[in-house]
């Protein structure tokens, strides 16, 4: 069994790449804040803020079979890991993600094409919310681990990650929504593409790439559907028996002031022409490599079950509130 270092662990991938070495195993060592939660049972804290230059120095000489770094919206922090550890790390993951490559609308393409500009800092000219800062930052990141690691690197552009601890609501929308019944506006774009990847599937591959020592750059997600055969298994799988699936065209949906994608009065998953392609990757590669894909309705059961936890209720990050819905539907009947 092996020494882990999980640059990461007290939240949702991070959280269950730790949860799934452990089990398999390995003693793990997870490196965060400890403000977003706690890191599974069994594993150690080492407490660090990494916006602190040379924090993962307190880790500097230590051997680790394998590390993983989730690093989100700082190469900063991807150079100072590799700066401290890479020296004494047998093999190395970073979680990248699918928002790195220059073209969203392209269906079919996979992890050869081409990528945005890398980008090393957030500045004037690129604030942190402009649309191509995060995956720009990804990219340097990606570029530091290769020019440590090579090609025995493993680099992981994750898709959207679905499933128990998910805090975005956008995939959990569904199932809370389809669950409590009655009139549910959705999307009338049933050829539209759709992708997901369930963090199980994903941490599973992280940890199984660790353990195989794979090497390379992977689109992190499970196989190509629409969302029109994605809401169908999420309906079978926790639909309510009075659940009335009301479709309205992409039109209908912009006149209405509904939001693609997230945030409020948005339809989660439902994306313009020109970003359907983040959701239709070629992932054959990844499968090829090992990652295994449960079925969509597996995901909406344990989606469902974490909505719960957090209350099915509550105001959401993304997706249609009960009033608007409500206004959504009275608009399109009159
Ligand atoms: N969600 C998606 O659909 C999606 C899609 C594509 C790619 N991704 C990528 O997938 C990864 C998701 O990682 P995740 O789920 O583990 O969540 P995350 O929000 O990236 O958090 C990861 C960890 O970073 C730690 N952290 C935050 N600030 C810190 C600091 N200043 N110093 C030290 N640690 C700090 C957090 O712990 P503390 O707060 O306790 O310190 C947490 O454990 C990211 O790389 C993301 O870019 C996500």
């Amino acid at each position: 069994m092996g020494r882990w270092l999980v640059l990461g662990g007290t939240r949702f991938l991070s959280r269950t790449v730790a949860a799934t070495a452990l089990a398999r195993g390995h003693d793990v060592v997870c490196v965060a804040r400890g403000e977003s939660g706690d890191i599974p049972d069994g594993a150690k804290l080492v407490v660090a803020d990494r916006d602190v230059p040379g924090s993962l120095d307190v880790l500097r000489g230590e051997r680790f079979d394998a590390v993983v770094d989730v690093a989100r919206m700082s190469y900063a922090w991807v150079r100072d890991a590799l700066d401290a550890l890479a020296g004494d790390a047998a093999h190395w993951s970073f979680v990248s993600t699918i928002s790195v490559y220059a073209d969203s609308a392209t269906h079919g393409s996979d992890s050869s094409a081409e990528l945005l500009a890398p980008l090393e800092a957030i500045d004037d000219d690129h604030p942190a919310d402009a649309p191509d800062t995060y995956g720009a930052l990804k990219v340097a990141g990606e570029n530091a681990v290769r020019a440590t690691f090579g090609d025995a690197g493993l680099v992981v552009r994750a898709g959207l990650i679905c499933g128990p601890g998910d805090l975005s609501d956008r995939f959990g929308y569904w199932p809370a929504r389809f669950v409590t019944g009655g009139r549910a506006v959705v999307p009338d774009t049933p050829g539209h593409p759709a992708q997901i990847v369930d963090v199980r599937d994903l941490a599973t591959f992280i940890v199984e790439g660790g353990e195989r020592r794979i090497g390379g750059t992977f689109d992190g997600s499970g196989p190509r559907t629409t969302l029109g055969a994605l809401l169908d298994e999420v309906a079978d799988a926790v639909g309510a028996p009075d659940l009335d699936r009301v479709a309205l065209s992409p039109d209908a949906l912009v006149a209405a002031g509904v939001e693609p994608w997230s945030g409020p009065r948005s339809l989660p998953l439902w994306l313009s022409a020109a970003d359907q392609g983040m959701v239709a990757r070629d992932t054959s590669a990844v499968a090829a490599a090992g990652l295994r894909a449960r079925s969509i309705g597996d995901t909406a059961r344990a989606a469902l079950e974490h909505e719960r936890k957090l209350g099915i209720n509550r105001e959401r990050r993304a997706g249609l509130n009960p009033s608007d819905e409500r206004t959504i539907l009275a608009s399109v009947a009159g």
